[in-house]
């Protein structure tokens, strides 16, 4: 979950850094710091507690020049976030220092050992094993080869750790490694310089040539290239991708947060999501790197969706679609509990991964888990080069652009398009659904950008999202609901409140209330449902009456024009009117601008919520 750039070339290795880490600040932002090897050939390493702005003025006040270095924003694990636990670590001796993202599971036991060697100890964290270890192997049986004891020391090592070494005996390289679902790692190539970071936007300044490095793989990289190796130092093959993001999609522009800026382009992102998968003349869907062909897609019995917190309710909404369109069974599960349930999984079944940073550990290895009993493995994924698009059977890329905000937003409406061209995909394949059909759908979702693009901008101007803020921001408790397709809408709009705005929320199927929820409801719990006029709608307005009749606040994400509604409830969220399909990518976009809106107006830090990362490649 932190974040790691590395820069090796002729120009001033510390400001390229520093750009790379506020493009990865919303991996961790506990603490930040870099080591630069300066002219002397010594490392010079400052570290900072709190965000990166922090080490920014450290480095104003003591500034280092040089022009090899890495750097470090962290998410504690081990050890509170303090100067002290700062990335990176360095060996006693000062010539060594590592950047780490993982755990490492066994450092008490390696912590031991080292210290029964005589190695002191200067931090909490596990990584501080790592980089004495390296250093022990190096002086010892390596006889001076960086590689081998950088090797040697991470064949010790359990639990996902990707690390980056630099070392002041061998100032032409740097090291980056690879071990089990620590997150990913990209090797940047330049001309005559080379970089290494966690993510795509921290380098995609500087290039657009990048390689990824899989699990148990390592980089040496210098100034003019890179070879890659295995941990036992065998030559390893990678393809160099050219990645098409425009580098300015990752900063803000005019918009306040990043979350802002996710939310009001989802016009846009929607464009690209649908871009040549609608196939007008056959009233077919292209999905190529799905690589399964209508034969496979006969002899599906079932699906299992895994994914994680926004992303498992994107599967639920999948589940509707496909459920009814391609008529195959859909079970949605969370990844972290998929994987440690022994699950039953049959060779004729897909596990469709959902994740948009396409590292999450538990969906890594929730697949890991289907491939091995047979399943054919599927991703829906937003990261390009991320280890979900890799080691699956086929995939379908979101192509939402990066998402650097850490609530979710326009990756959850590209997942749950992507999901409904799934499932009109598999319709059409298996032969269940029939053209006229696929038509209307296809047609349908030639218009959702312009939909979607028209609500938002509404919103935009509206005053209508700052004045509920201001209205409802003191209340402690919210209540969602949703029936149906719209019910994983609702618990995607609880998640996004408490998340930015720590405000606790709670998302239900509407027809549950009565069944225990409903005891909550009085003046001090507004209650936000989920109501266009679908064929549910009666049974959502009956509802609305019961919290009414108990003097809850209601707020209703409702049609324009849908005056019934209007005149029942305390505040309208409006959507356009469209295909029943569509709606819920809609109905989401007012939710988000409402918990948006409400962070703000609590003082919170929209992009950088307490205790949260972007991609959890932890457990
Ligand atoms: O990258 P992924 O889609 O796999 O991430 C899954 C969750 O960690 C993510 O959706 C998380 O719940 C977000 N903070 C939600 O806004």
């Amino acid at each position: 979950m932190c974040g790691i750039v590395g820069y090796i070339g002729r120009q001033e290795a510390a400001p390229i850094i520093l750009q790379g880490l506020r493009q990865l600040e919303y991996r961790g932002y506990d603490s930040a710091g870099l080591a630069v090897l300066d002219r002397t050939g010594a490392l010079q390493v400052r570290r900072e507690a709190g965000k990166l702005v922090n080490l920014e003025q450290a480095l104003t006040k003591a500034p280092i020049s040089g022009v090899v270095g890495v750097g470090h924003t962290r998410w504690a694990t081990h050890g509170p976030p303090s100067q002290r636990n700062a990335h990176p670590h360095s060996s006693p001796d000062g010539d060594l220092v590592v950047v780490q993202n993982g755990i490492v599971e066994n450092f008490l036991e390696l912590r031991q050992e080292l210290e029964s060697l005589g190695y002191r100890f200067c931090s909490d964290t596990d990584t501080e094993v790592i980089v004495h270890l390296i250093h022990h192997y190096y002086h010892n049986s390596s006889a001076g080869d960086l590689e081998r004891a950088v090797q040697r020391a991470m064949q010790r090592l359990k639990g996902p750790s990707a690390i980056v070494a630099l070392s002041s005996r061998h100032p032409d390289r740097l090291i980056a490694v690879r071990l089990g679902n620590a997150g990913g790692v990209a090797v940047g190539f330049g001309e005559g310089e080379m970089f290494v970071a966690s993510d795509i936007p921290a380098i995609l300044h500087h290039t657009r040539q990048m390689a990824f490095l899989d699990n148990r793989q390592m980089a040496v990289v210098t100034a003019q290239g890179a070879i890659f190796k295995d941990l036992y130092g065998r030559p390893v093959q990678k393809e160099c991708v050219r990645i098409d993001w425009n580098p300015t999609a990752a900063e803000k522009g005019e918009f306040r947060h990043f979350m802002q800026k996710e939310i009001f382009e989802q016009g846009r992102s929607l464009t690209d999501t649908l871009r040549g998968r609608l196939d007008f003349q056959r009233h077919s869907i292209i999905l190529d790197s799905l690589n399964l062909d209508a034969a496979q897609a006969q002899r599906l019995s079932r699906i299992t969706i895994v994914a994680c917190g926004t992303s498992y309710y994107a599967g639920l909404v999948g589940k509707y679609y496909i459920e009814r369109l391609a008529r195959l069974p859909v079970e949605v599960d969370y990844a972290s509990e998929f994987r440690y349930r022994e699950p039953l999984v049959a060779p004729d079944q897909m596990v469709l991964a959902i994740t948009q940073s396409g590292e999450t550990v538990d969906t890594l290895a929730a697949l890991e888990e289907a491939r091995t009993q047979g399943a054919f493995t599927a991703a829906i994924v937003n990261a390009i080069g991320s280890q979900a698009a890799r080691v699956t059977d086929g995939h379908i890329a979101m192509q939402a652009g990066p998402e650097i905000g850490v609530a979710s937003t326009k990756a959850f409406t590209a997942s749950i398009t992507d999901l409904l061209l799934l499932a009109l995909y598999l319709g059409e394949q298996r032969g269940v659904l029939p053209e006229p059909q696929r038509r209307h759908i296809i047609r349908m979702l030639s218009t959702l950008p312009g939909l979607a693009g028209e609500l938002l901008e509404e919103a935009l101007r509206s005053e209508r999202y700052r004045e509920l803020a201001e209205r409802y921001h003191t209340y402690h408790n919210f209540l969602y609901l949703g029936r149906n397709i719209h019910y994983p809408i609702a618990r995607e709009g609880a998640l996004k409140l408490k998340e930015i705005s720590y405000i606790h929320a709670e998302g239900y199927p509407a027809g549950e209330m009565k069944h225990g929820p409903i005891a909550l409801i009085d003046a001090n719990m507004p209650t936000v449902v989920i109501a266009p006029r679908d064929h549910v709608y009666d049974k959502m307005l009956s509802q609305i009456e019961q919290v009414k009749a108990r003097s809850g606040p209601v707020l209703a994400v409702a049609h324009a024009d849908d005056n019934t509604i209007r005149a029942k409830v305390d505040a309208v969220l409006p959507i356009p009117v469209t295909d029943a399909l569509l709606t819920p990518i809609l109905a989401v976009m007012p939710l988000q601008i409402f918990a948006y809106e409400m962070a703000v107006r609590r003082g919170a830090d929209v992009d950088q919520p307490r205790n949260l990362a972007k991609s959890v490649t932890v457990e």
